[in-house]
């Protein structure tokens, strides 16, 4: 099988490469074409047809995205010229040669106004530019390419710049930290969300698809786990979603039930604190 990866560089895609890498090493069965924007920018659409063309890979997975919630709120143009249009390109791309498509999307696409686990049918309405900007992408690839994955996930963490990390080194300076205790999620890491992604792109599952680990906290619930885990001790102080005063918006509320995964007998996702503390005591990771 020949897949096609964008966003190499990013958390995602390295440990998509990773597993990939792994896999081969058992038995050759995934011929990987690794991209980042260097080699494929996602917006060049005939950059993305002459890549996708000359490569004919039989999956595209597109990790790619424009990921800087606050940023976006100022950027609109490079939000949607990325998470929208480029996942476009892609996914015509993939429908011109007859390859899937899988898109990684978000827990952002929804209010978060509730307070039970959100399902891949519930309706989807962004609050911050980020979160429509993935939004629209989603659209844009379910009505170009019937063979389509779109996997939501939530709280990512892996190789790169994520809560975890700026945690630990806010940790290593300060005297205590204060951290949102408002906004309800799943912390999910990119190791269970690879070997998801990976299983589902042998299938013809074709849909939608939550993708986060089991269980659910707030930032700061998050925060001091991590440090519990790693045994620092610092004070933790909570504070409201107001008093952090973002530019965008966030959803308060956006655990994601893995419906579709369980359905189809996929969901091998763990509880977060799990996954969290094996990511934690991983050499080299940090
Ligand atoms: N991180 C999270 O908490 C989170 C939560 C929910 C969903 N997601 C989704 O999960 C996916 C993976 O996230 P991640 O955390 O792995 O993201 P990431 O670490 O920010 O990686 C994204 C990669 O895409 C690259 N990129 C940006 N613009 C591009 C373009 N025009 N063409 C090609 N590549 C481009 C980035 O390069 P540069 O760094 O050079 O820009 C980066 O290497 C994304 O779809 C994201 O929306 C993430």
């Amino acid at each position: 099988m020949k897949i096609l990866v964008t966003g190499c560089q990013g958390q995602l895609g390295r440990e998509l490469c990773r597993q990939f890498e792994v896999r081969n090493r058992r038995r050759q069965e995934f011929h990987v074409v690794a991209t980042d924007v260097d080699t494929l920018d996602i917006t060049d659409a005939q950059q993305v047809k002459n890549v996708v063309e000359r490569e004919k890979p039989d999956v595209i997975i597109n990790t790619a995205a424009y990921t800087k919630v606050d940023a976006c709120e100022t950027d609109e143009q490079t939000a949607f010229r990325v998470n929208a249009h480029g996942a476009r390109n892609l996914a015509v791309a993939a429908y011109n040669i007859g390859a899937k498509i899988l898109q990684v999307s978000t827990d952002y696409v929804f209010d978060g106004t509730g307070r039970t686990p959100l399902r891949e049918y519930d309706p989807v309405n962004p609050l911050s530019v980020y979160g429509k900007s993935k939004a629209l992408g989603e659209q844009l690839v379910m009505t170009t390419n019937p063979r389509y994955f779109i996997v939501r996930t939530a709280w990512l963490y892996g190789d790169g710049a994520n809560f975890i990390r700026t945690i630990l080194k806010l940790a290593s300076e300060k005297e205590e930290l204060k951290v949102v205790n408002d906004q309800v999620g799943t912390p999910t890491s990119t190791v269970d969300l690879a070997k998801c992604i990976l299983a589902l792109i042998q299938t013809d599952y074709y849909g939608i698809y939550h993708g986060t680990c089991e269980g659910e906290c707030t930032w700061y619930d998050f925060a001091r786990r991590i440090l519990v885990v790693k045994g620092i001790k610092k004070r933790v102080i909570p504070i409201s979603t107001k008093e952090l005063n973002l530019p965008a918006k966030r959803p308060a509320y956006s655990v994601l039930e893995n419906f579709m995964l369980k359905l189809v007998g996929l969901n091998t996702f763990r509880n977060w604190e799990e996954a969290m503390t094996e990511y934690l005591t991983r050499e080299g990771h940090q």
